[in-house]
C-alpha cells in the first residue's frame, strides 16, 4: 500500500504539505488570531462534521470572528485537499482546518472587514503507542495553571496553545506523558489537547469548570446515559483527586484512553489499574462499539 502524502490548502492552492505557506502578515501567526477544528474519518466517513463545525461557529463568534468561507466551500475545499492526498480507501485521514481572521496592518485591533483565510491540513490519523490503550499514560499537575475563564474563554478553540504548551512541557520534563491542568482556584480544567475524567465512587466524573466542551467527552456522556451508567459534570478540587480509583482522557483522535498514573503537584503518585479499570473499559468499550454502529448506519456517507 502506498501511504498518504500529508498535504495542505491555502488560499485555493492544494500542495504537500511543505510547499503550504502562510504570509508573515496573517493574524493567524502574528497573534494566534484563528480558529480551529480537528475531526477524523472512519472507513472514509467524516466523524461528527456538523457538530465540529457549530463548534467553530461557536468559537468564532466568541472572539468576534467573521468568517468569510460558506460552509460549502469549506467543505469542498477540504474534499479536495483529502484527494490530493492520494490516501486510499483503507487510510483515514486527520483533518484540521484553521480560519485565521486575515492579513491586516501590524496591529493589534482587528480592523472591521479583514478576509479570513482557511487552512487546511490532511494527514493520517495519528497512531498513538499501543502501551497507551494497554496499559495507561502517565500524567502529572504542573504548576502552570490553566487560563482563567475571564481571561480567555477554554470554548475559544483558537490557534493559540501557549498555555497548554507550557503546561505539556513541564509535565513532559517530569517524564510524564500528559497534564492534567489546574486552573488558580485549583479546580480541575482538562488535558493539553483533551478532557479527563475519573472514576470516584461508582461514578464516572468529569471537571465542570476551565475546559473546551470536548465532542468525545459530549459523544461518551451520551452513551453513559444509554447504557444507564451514572456520569457527571461538575466542579473537581485537586484535593479529591486521591479518591479517583480510575483515570481517563478522551479526545478526537485519541477516543478513550486509560491514564496508569497520576503525579499530584506534592509528587504523590496515584496508580490506577494498568490498562484501565472495568469502568475505563466499558467506555473503551462502548465508544468502539458506537464508532462500529455509525460506521455501519453512515456507509453512503463516505467521502472516500
Ligand atoms: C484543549 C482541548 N480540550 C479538549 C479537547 C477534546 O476535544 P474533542 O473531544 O472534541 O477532540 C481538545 C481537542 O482538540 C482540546 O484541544
Amino acid at each position: 500500500m502506498i501511504a498518504m502524502k500529508p498535504t495542505g490548502y491555502i488560499d485555493g492552492f492544494i500542495g504537500p504539505i511543505d510547499q503550504i505557506r502562510i504570509p508573515v502578515l496573517d493574524r493567524g501567526f502574528l497573534y494566534g488570531d484563528s480558529v480551529y477544528e480537528v475531526f477524523r474519518t472512519y472507513q472514509g466517513i467524516p466523524f461528527l462534521f456538523d457538530e465540529h463545525y457549530q463548534r467553530l461557529l461557536n468559537s468564532a463568534r466568541l472572539c468576534g470572528m467573521h468568517i468569510t468561507q460558506t460552509p460549502q466551500q469549506l467543505v469542498e475545499a477540504i474534499k479536495q485537499t483529502i484527494e490530493a492526498s492520494e490516501n486510499s480507501e483503507a487510510e483515514d485521514v486527520y483533518v484540521r482546518y484553521q480560519i485565521t481572521r486575515g492579513e491586516g496592518a501590524v496591529d493589534l485591533y482587528p480592523e472591521p472587514g479583514l478576509v479570513s483565510r482557511l487552512i487546511i491540513i490532511v494527514k493520517p490519523v495519528p497512531s498513538w503507542k499501543r502501551e497507551f490503550y494497554d496499559v495507561g499514560m502517565t500524567m502529572s499537575i504542573p504548576h502552570q495553571r490553566r487560563n482563567a475563564i475571564t481571561s480567555l474563554d477554554p470554548n475559544i478553540k483558537g490557534g493559540n496553545y501557549l498555555n497548554n504548551i507550557l503546561a505539556l512541557a513541564e509535565s513532559r520534563d517530569q517524564g510524564k506523558d500528559e497534564c492534567l491542568m489546574l486552573d488558580a482556584k485549583g479546580l480541575v480544567t482538562e488535558c493539553s489537547n483533551s478532557n479527563a475524567w475519573f472514576v470516584m465512587g461508582d461514578k464516572y466524573v468529569t471537571p465542570q469548570a476551565g475546559n473546551l466542551v470536548g465532542l468525545t467527552r459530549t459523544t461518551l456522556m451520551q452513551l453513559f446515559s444509554d447504557a444507564g451508567l451514572e456520569a457527571v459534570e461538575r466542579s473537581i478540587y485537586s484535593e479529591e483527586l486521591i479518591e479517583a480509583s480510575e483515570c481517563f482522557i478522551t479526545s478526537a483522535t485519541r477516543e478513550v484512553m486509560p491514564v496508569k498514573s497520576l503525579t499530584l503537584e506534592s509528587g504523590r503518585e496515584l496508580e490506577f489499574a494498568k490498562g484501565g479499570g472495568s469502568k475505563t473499559r466499558k467506555a473503551m468499550a462502548l465508544y468502539t462499539a458506537m464508532i462500529e454502529r455509525f460506521v455501519d448506519d453512515n456507509r453512503d456517507k463516505a467521502w472516500f
